[in-house]
């Protein structure tokens, strides 16, 4: 029996002090895992290691609370750390535009804040169970805690941002949250939609993840004090460079492994949110296919996402996917062509790489 499976039978039958045995456990097992990541991650940014721990104290620092149940479920975000991708995009794409200064790890703990917010509700409205390889604050507490937690996580993080002198990046960053709630909210509004196009889903991904590392990048650039063209440059590469990671997230939501991504999977199909394998099959497969892959998914049973897979396998929907995540993560490389080389840019265009084929 799994960990997780022996502390939901534990919690039923009331047997607290074995409950929270297992719970500790598990949060043994699930800080080796994502210790785990942060190690694979951490020699690729080296170049801003300091800076990356200076955000997070930051990031703790802000959203401690006097109120112990608060303070607990912030320890619980603190504490998982996942790939710190949007802090890193602020501090390389800073140190690749010449160099940090103090508003940068502060900029980094506020993107994180955010990024954080939008997967508290994220995980209410897909319903899921894990994230970053422990349980989710809705699973673990209720919908409304992860709700709550998730607006205590946006208003700080726009307090934070608040505190430096100039009200810029407050606007950009409320500019890029205000799409990615619109993206969100288009995803909801398709739900169910089969007939979704790839128009359709590549504004949905723009708005919902493509934005925030966009403005990543651009306050990283502009706060090293380059020209417009530079900022706008990173901009486009952050851009590219989220397009491309969404991507890659769908096609692991459908080949990938739980125990590697560390969160709930499946959920797309399950909600019915037609993501680009499923748009590339209803394009180009006969109806011999479409037409039980359209049966299963309104089933919308946790069991058919094999099926659906081996539908999904006689198509090209895995390669179109990846060649598409890897088109823009190429066009986000090509963004890199203003910048001298330095050890923070050649970072910049390992995580091109990475973003398309990684496994978690
Ligand atoms: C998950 O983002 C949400 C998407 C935009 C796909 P990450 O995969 O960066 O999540 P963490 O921060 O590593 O947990
Ligand atoms: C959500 O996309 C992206 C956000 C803006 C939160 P997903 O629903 O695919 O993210 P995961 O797979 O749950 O991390
Ligand atoms: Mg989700
Ligand atoms: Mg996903």
């Amino acid at each position: 029996m799994t960990l997780r499976r022996k502390a939901v039978v534990a919690r039923s039958r009331g047997v607290l002090r074995y409950y929270r045995e297992v719970k500790s456990a598990m949060a043994t097992q699930s800080l080796r895992k994502t210790e785990e990541t942060s190690r694979n991650l951490a020699a690729i940014y080296a170049p801003i290691a300091a800076e990356l721990t200076e955000s997070e104290r930051i990031f703790a620092a802000e959203l401690g609370s006097r109120f112990p149940f608060v303070q607990y479920l912030v320890d619980h975000c603190a504490d998982l750390r996942g790939k710190r991708l949007r802090p890193a995009l602020v501090l390389l794409t800073g140190q690749a535009c010449g160099g940090l200064s103090p508003s940068h790890p502060v900029l980094a703990a506020v993107v994180e804040m955010i990024h954080t917010a939008t997967l508290v509700h994220d995980d209410v409205l897909d319903e899921a169970m894990v994230r970053r390889h422990a349980t989710t604050v809705n699973a673990e507490w209720g919908n409304e805690p992860a709700v709550l937690l998730g607006d205590y996580l946006f208003t700080h993080a726009f307090h934070l941002a608040a505190s430096l002198e100039s009200t810029l990046a407050c606007r950009w960053i409320g500019r890029a949250t205000n799409m990615v709630c619109e993206g969100e909210m288009q995803q909801v509004h398709h739900r169910g939609n089969l007939e979704l196009d790839e128009d359709a889903y590549f504004e949905i991904i723009r708005c919902k993840t493509a934005e925030l590392t966009a403005v990543c990048c651009r306050l990283g650039a502009h706060y090293a004090g380059v020209p417009e063209s530079t900022v706008e440059a990173m901009e486009n590469y952050g851009r590219d460079l989220g397009i491309a990671f969404q991507i890659a997230d769908d096609v692991l939501d459908i080949w990938g492994e739980e125990r590697t991504t560390g969160k709930s999977l499946g959920t797309d199909l399950e909600k019915q949110k037609l993501t680009l394998p499923l748009i590339r099959l209803f394009t180009t497969a006969p109806d011999s296919i479409a037409t039980p892959v359209r049966r299963l998914l309104t089933e919308a049973n946790p069991d058919n996402r094999r099926e659906l897979r081996s539908y999904l396998d006689t198509s090209d929907a895995l390669e179109y996917s990846w060649d598409r995540a890897e088109q823009h993560a190429s066009m986000a490389l090509a963004s890199l062509d203003c910048l001298e080389e330095s050890s923070a840019k050649a970072v910049l265009r390992a995580l091109g790489h990475y973003v398309v084929r990684r496994s978690a």
